[in-house]
């Protein structure tokens, strides 16, 4: 069998299923592109390191040009015969320019090659991520910016706790998605360090010049050992546990949108073209993108899980499990790039309904901490001022009143300290205007923190 990859050690041809079963050009040639530039900045450095001629690199560079040109047009044609990305490419170039092409492979093996080829790939598709990231925080601001004096309930327990802003609710939103977009940054670091030159896991005898090729590809140095260049794919994992952070995250917004938009709560209206209708209840109209995206979030884990097993127990160095890395991790870029995407695209079109939010806050004794507060500012201690407010509550409940409804004289039973001053702390608008500490829900807090939040992100 001419095709097969050393075909000179081996008496017999490979297994049919075993030839389509151990391929997986299918899915790494989506790495094609990284794959070319990897070759391009190896035969370059190899040239000016004499070990090959001007002549060679340049029928080399040429070449893998052209097969850039046919992948992009969609005429190269991929063969499970020559397995993986990589050997493809190799082989074609071979049928373009000859004998140079055979030589491309000095001081290189494919395990050092498809180590560079993911770094490169993930280095690229992490700039995507932080773009898709960065115009869904731009649209968290700017309904921050429209509801920072929106009053809503705040909630522990999905019970009734404080009254907070809206838009405060949103900025809890815009840092998480922060962290997200430093997590990303900092698995960056470690994703940029170039394992080519390791070559099969010992190094090269070639005097190869690492460096150089390091930076012909924009990595910040050379691996600093040769087994673990071609064995480690800790990177891959970092950015997968980064990813399921971003999807978490976007879970748990679904899981806000989907109860705000219920006709129970009626905080939201999430707009038409975000949602379908049921085959049958004429009446629906459902949350499908952000119920679809709190599904999505699973696989992704999923994902993290899969990668951590296949690195568990390997011996160094590399070993054909690795090639199993690839799947789980297209399928995380893909689905993070698409939900924060669709997420974007959504978010500008949420309305807040401000009179509902307004009046499910006053309806929850949203203000007993304040009435509490209020009390120990008099002199009470908090012990006895909670005990207080839950005899007032429990009025409140049983004569279906909200704690500003109730008279003075009714209020005075429980503590004389009471007086009509009372009625000003009992108000939402008096209870969040109070909380106005850096990290607070006051409306002018709010703003300033949005303000800041919008410079931070440009200067990203
Ligand atoms: N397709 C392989 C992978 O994805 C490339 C490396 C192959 N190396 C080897 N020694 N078989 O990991």
């Amino acid at each position: 069998n001419s095709d097969k990859l050393s075909s000179a050690r081996f008496a017999q041809a490979t297994n049919a299923f075993v030839e389509v079963f151990t391929a997986s050009v299918d899915f790494d040639k989506r790495m094609a592109e990284q794959d070319i530039q990897g070759s391009i900045a190896h035969a370059t450095m190899l040239s000016a390191c004499g070990i090959l001629t001007g002549q060679e690199c340049d029928a080399i560079i040429e070449g893998l040009s052209r097969i850039r040109q046919e992948i992009g047009s969609g005429q190269f044609t991929w063969s499970i015969k020559q397995e993986d990305v990589h050997m493809n490419i190799e082989a074609r170039l071979t049928d373009l320019i000859g004998i140079a092409g055979k030589k491309l492979h000095t001081g290189r093996s494919r395990n050092d090659q498809v180590a560079t080829d993911i770094r490169l790939y993930l280095r690229s598709e992490i700039s995507h991520i932080s773009d898709q990231l960065i115009r869904l925080q731009t649209a968290i601001l700017n309904l921050a910016e429209q509801t920072a004096d929106t009053i809503m309930p705040g909630f522990t327990h999905l019970q009734v706790a404080q009254p907070i802003t809206f838009g405060h609710h949103l900025m809890a939103w815009f840092e998480m998605l922060n962290r997200d977009h430093e997590r990303l940054q900092d698995c960056c670091k470690r994703i940029n360090i170039m394992p080519l030159g390791a070559a099969a896991l010992a190094g090269t005898s070639y005097p190869i010049n690492r460096f150089m090729t390091a930076e012909l590809l924009g990595f910040s140095r050379p691996s600093a050992n040769s087994l673990d260049s071609v064995s480690d794919r800790d990177f891959a994992i970092e950015f997968t546990a980064a990813a399921s952070l971003i999807m978490m995250h976007l879970s748990r917004f679904s899981e806000e949108l989907i109860l705000w938009s219920s006709a129970q709560f009626d905080f939201i209206d999430i707009p038409d073209a975000f949602c379908t209708g049921s085959s049958i209840m004429p009446q629906k109209k459902n949350p499908d993108v952000p119920e679809l995206v709190r599904g999505k979030s699973g696989r992704v884990t999923g994902h993290l899980v899969s990668l951590l097993m296949l690195m568990k127990s390997q011996p160094l160095a590399y070993n054909k499990d690795n090639q199993e890395d690839k799947e789980p991790l297209f399928d995380t870029v893909d689905t993070v790039i698409n939900c924060l995407r669709a997420y974007a695209d959504m978010m500008p079109h949420i309305t807040p309904k401000k009179a509902n939010m307004y009046t499910s806050a006053k309806r929850g004794f949203a203000t007993a901490t304040d009435l509490a507060d209020y009390l120990v500012r008099k002199g009470m201690a908090f012990r006895d001022a909670h005990e207080v407010v839950g005899l007032a509550v429990r009025l409140g409940v049983d004569t279906g009143r909200d704690l500003s409804e109730i008279a003075l004289t009714e209020l005075q039973q429980f503590s004389s300290l009471i007086s009509d001053d009372v009625f000003e702390y009992l108000t939402l608008e008096g209870s969040v205007a109070a909380r106005s500490h850096i990290g607070g829900t006051a409306p002018d807090t709010v703003r300033a923190a949005i303000d800041t939040a919008r410079k931070n992100l440009t200067d990203a």
